[in-house]
């Protein structure tokens, strides 16, 4: 059975992409079989692993083409990585999905079939609480909410604790937080270090232990068309999404994130 995990922060900007993409990457160097999935019209996690058109599809013909996951996914260079992948066609599937029964649950019944096939299928949603997010959230056991600590970065969250909680009650009763990640940290940042001590104090064991550092190396990977993991193994930035994927196996081993 696969463990379903929506990367989502509304807020723009905050390493969701970079998260999505590095915690794939890490999974499949362990030997997992990894499905990522790109559910952003700004494709960011597609361009990021190197590819930049595909013939077969993307996520949007699964929800608006009724064309099935095997039809559209892609190995990626990495060995257990497949991508689906997302292009510029899925910024109308908002508008184009609004008279379509049961909408918020397309990406859930789509990956149905293929629970088997992965053990974990990681969703990199968009910056926004639209019907995209929506499905992400809908098809997920969990949500992986990076953070970067700025200011506004504890309201933000709190929001979207609260949808969260929304569509938990309306939608996926199993639905579970697995976790808040601080991105893009820099420790001889005052605001960095105050906005993370007050980020625990509110959610305590909620956060993990690991923190992504900002990294020039984690910045320049998208632009090689690889993870960073593959650009420098050795950064700071990649020891430390291979730190978060121990963290969460850890995480996922004493917890019952796979039992609905
Ligand atoms: N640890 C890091 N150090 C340095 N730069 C980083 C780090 N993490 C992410 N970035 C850079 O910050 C920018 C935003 O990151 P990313 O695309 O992962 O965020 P996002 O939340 O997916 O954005 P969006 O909301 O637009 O989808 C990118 O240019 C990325 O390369
Ligand atoms: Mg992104």
């Amino acid at each position: 059975m696969s463990l379903v995990i929506t990367i989502a922060n509304q807020k723009g900007g905050v390493g969701k992409t970079t998260t999505a993409i590095n915690l794939s990457t890490a999974l499949a160097a362990v030997k997992k079989r990894v499905l990522l999935i790109d559910f952003d019209p700004q494709n960011n996690a597609t361009t990021g692993l190197g590819i930049y058109s595909s013939k077969k599809g993307s996520s949007y013909d699964l929800l608006l083409q009724s064309k099935t996951v095997s039809e559209i996914i892609m190995e990626t260079d990495i060995p257990g990585l497949t991508l689906l992948p997302s292009d510029i066609n899925l910024i109308g599937a908002e508008i184009e999905l609004a008279q379509i029964h049961n909408r918020q649950s397309i990406l859930k019944r789509a990956l149905e079939p293929y629970n088997d096939m992965f053990d974990y299928i990681i969703i990199d949603a968009p910056p926004s609480m639209g019907i995209l997010t929506l499905n992400a959230l809908v098809a997920a056991n969990g949500v992986l909410v990076p953070l970067q600590c700025e200011y506004y970065a504890l309201e933000g969250l709190s929001q979207l604790l609260k949808s969260i909680q929304q569509i938990k009650k309306s939608f996926n009763e199993n639905l579970k937080l697995f976790g808040v990640l601080l991105t893009m940290f820099d420790k001889r940042n005052a605001l960095n270090l105050s906005v993370s001590s007050d980020v625990k104090t509110h959610l305590g064991n909620m956060v993990f232990n690991t923190v992504i550092p900002r990294n020039v190396k984690v910045s320049e990977a998208p632009s090689h068309g690889k993870p960073v993991l593959i650009y420098d193994v050795k950064c700071v930035g990649s020891q430390a999404y291979m730190e978060l994927a121990k963290e969460f196996l850890l995480k996922e081993k004493e917890s019952k994130w796979r039992k609905n």
